[in-house]
């Protein structure tokens, strides 16, 4: 066993706001939370990561904080946090905050006193006089969220930078005292007994110098070359790693690391910054043709090979393919098709890769994103952005729909469904963002006592994962000539072996299985001699 309880644990993503409501006012909270701490051990998953918890204006839900050492009153209270630690811990399972500071909101009141020129917080955020007589932002640095990643104020007369909303503010990294304050907000959740820490865009913190960035303005990340992966962002990790994290009798810190190289995850995760890197390559698999319509190609084998070279080169990934910020994965990289099928093909992939495997709320039942786009409903500022962006562009509005459709987050934040009534047993009142329109057919409630069931797929294998440390911590040998679209590969920790096959494609495919074994776990119960069926998946025990 290792003594890094993630090493051999699996994580699960609560999305807070989306999960259970306990007081019916629409909204998730900590109540609902604790509510569901028993299913959730008994889905077998050990560790908690909460997307953020604390005050905010939600324009970014969360993801731009106003008080970093308090709980937004929306989801309960402090006392509901200690409880959720003390019932979590309680059953084994332990809690990982999102930390978020690239930026704070523009509600923080370090934000509001900066914008005296003469405060000390001045200093927090990076401020700086425009072109052109003050006319223009000071570079032509573009936002993730689209536009300008500059705004003016007038209090102080000077641009302040912002790479996402204009109510996301940017940190000044180079200023002492914000690593200091950081600090003091990872010790005090430390402090607290959570376990460790998701890192929201942290290869974004530190901006290197504030020169225009190359690319045309199409690029959501221009000026990029300036802050991505920067060498003084791999400092101040390092010294978060000495001063905090290494303090820890044991802890996990993963870091949402945006555009990153297989170099610079080897190089933040080789021991003295952070334990491991959520990376983005896979994500851009499935391939949109903007022309005639919008729609998706999703190429399993260009998959495989991108999950390939990451398991090859980086010793312990943070496996995923959902989370908030993602279409659901049944979409994204299966079928509706073949829904239990692809589910548990995806899941036994997720599961049995080496790593920590990180599985989103709802993705183990196989959750879908909406049906269509649905104007009315949109709640997630990417889509509401692009939306004004591409508002002159003379297309035609179903081709427009679809197009947002693919960067609506609110896909993967439609409550989770728990069961069949009209809000998905979520709330007795109407949600803050809409039930999704499959969830009569899935939900959690149809699945528990259904052996075939996706839920019931996940329980089994988590279950045995467990048991089977092969699974987990054991070295991992691929197959080089599995088909297209076929993983198959072998885990192995001292005497124990195990082969993993999955076929991702939609269509049959000819594969003769010549290791002998015992089979633990199918995706599908039916079968064809010398061929793979459509996302037929099997774990083998040697
Ligand atoms: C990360 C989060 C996303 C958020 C953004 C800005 O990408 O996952 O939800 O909008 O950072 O904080
Ligand atoms: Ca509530």
């Amino acid at each position: 066993m290792s003594e890094k309880f993630y090493k051999d644990h699996v994580v699960y993503q609560i999305y807070p706001r989306s999960f259970c409501d306990s007081n019916s006012d629409g909204i998730g909270d900590l109540q609902g939370i604790i509510s569901k701490l028993d299913y959730l051990k008994d889905l077998g998953v050990d560790i908690l990561w909460l997307s953020p918890i604390y005050p905010s204006p939600n324009f970014d839900y969360g993801y731009d904080i106003s008080d970093y050492m308090d709980i937004n009153p929306e989801y309960g209270t402090m006392k509901d946090f200690d409880q959720l630690i003390e019932q979590a811990n309680k059953r084994e399972m332990k809690i990982v905050m999102d930390l978020v500071v690239n930026h704070t909101s523009s509600e923080h009141r370090w934000f509001k006193e900066s914008q005296n020129k003469g405060s000390p917080y001045h200093d927090y955020y990076i401020y700086k006089k425009g072109k052109k007589n003050n006319k223009k932002p000071p570079n032509n640095w573009t936002s993730n969220f689209m536009g300008e990643a500059w705004t003016y104020v007038d209090k102080c007369d000077e641009w302040y930078l912002h790479l996402f909303a204009p109510e996301q503010v940017d940190l000044n990294w180079k200023n002492e005292a914000v690593y200091q304050e950081v600090k003091k907000i990872l010790e005090f959740w430390y402090s607290k007994g959570v376990y460790g820490f998701r890192c929201d865009v942290i290869n974004q913190i530190y901006k290197t110098s504030l020169e225009d960035g190359k690319g045309n303005s199409l690029n959501r990340l221009k000026g990029g070359e300036h802050y991505i992966s920067q060498e003084g962002c791999h400092k101040i990790l390092n010294r978060f790693h000495n001063e905090v994290f290494s303090k820890q009798k044991d802890t996990m810190v993963v870091g949402e690391t945006v555009s990153i190289t297989i170099d610079q995850a080897k190089r933040f995760t080789s021991g003295d910054e952070i334990d491991m890197v959520f990376s983005f390559e896979h994500e851009d698999a499935p391939t949109y043709k903007l022309l005639p319509l919008v729609f998706k190609r999703f190429n399993p084998e260009r998959f495989k090979q991108i999950m390939i070279k990451w398991q090859k080169n980086i010793d312990w990934n943070a496996n995923y393919f959902e989370n908030h910020d993602q279409l659901r994965s049944i979409d994204h990289y299966g079928s509706r098709k073949y829904h239990k099928e692809s589910g548990k093909a995806l899941g036994m992939l997720l599961l049995t890769l080496r790593g920590t495997p990180f599985i989103f709320q709802g993705e183990e039942i196989g959750q879908l994103d909406y049906d269509e786009y649905d104007e009315k409903n949109v709640k997630d500022i990417v889509p509401i952005n692009i939306k004004k962006i591409i508002s002159k562009i003379p297309l035609p509005k179903k081709m427009k729909n679809n197009f947002l459709f693919h960067y609506d987050r609110d896909n993967a934040r439609a409550p989770f469904q728990w069961d069949k009534s009209i809000y998905a047993g979520f709330s007795s009142v109407e949600p803050w963002n809409k039930v999704t329109e499959t969830s009569a057919h899935i939900n959690y409630e149809l699945q528990k006592n259904d052996p075939d069931s996706i839920f019931n797929f996940y329980r089994d294998l988590l279950a045995y994962r467990k048991k089977n440390k092969a699974l987990s911590i054991g070295s991992i040998e691929f197959d080089p000539k599995a088909p297209k679209g076929v993983f198959a590969y072998y885990r192995t920790l001292n005497k124990d072996k195990f082969k993993v096959i999955i076929n991702l494609n939609k269509k049959e495919v000819k594969y003769i299985n010549l290791d002998i074994g015992e089979e633990i776990l199918k995706s599908r119960s039916d079968m064809k001699v010398g061929y793979l069926l459509p996302y037929e998946a099997v774990l083998i025990k040697l």
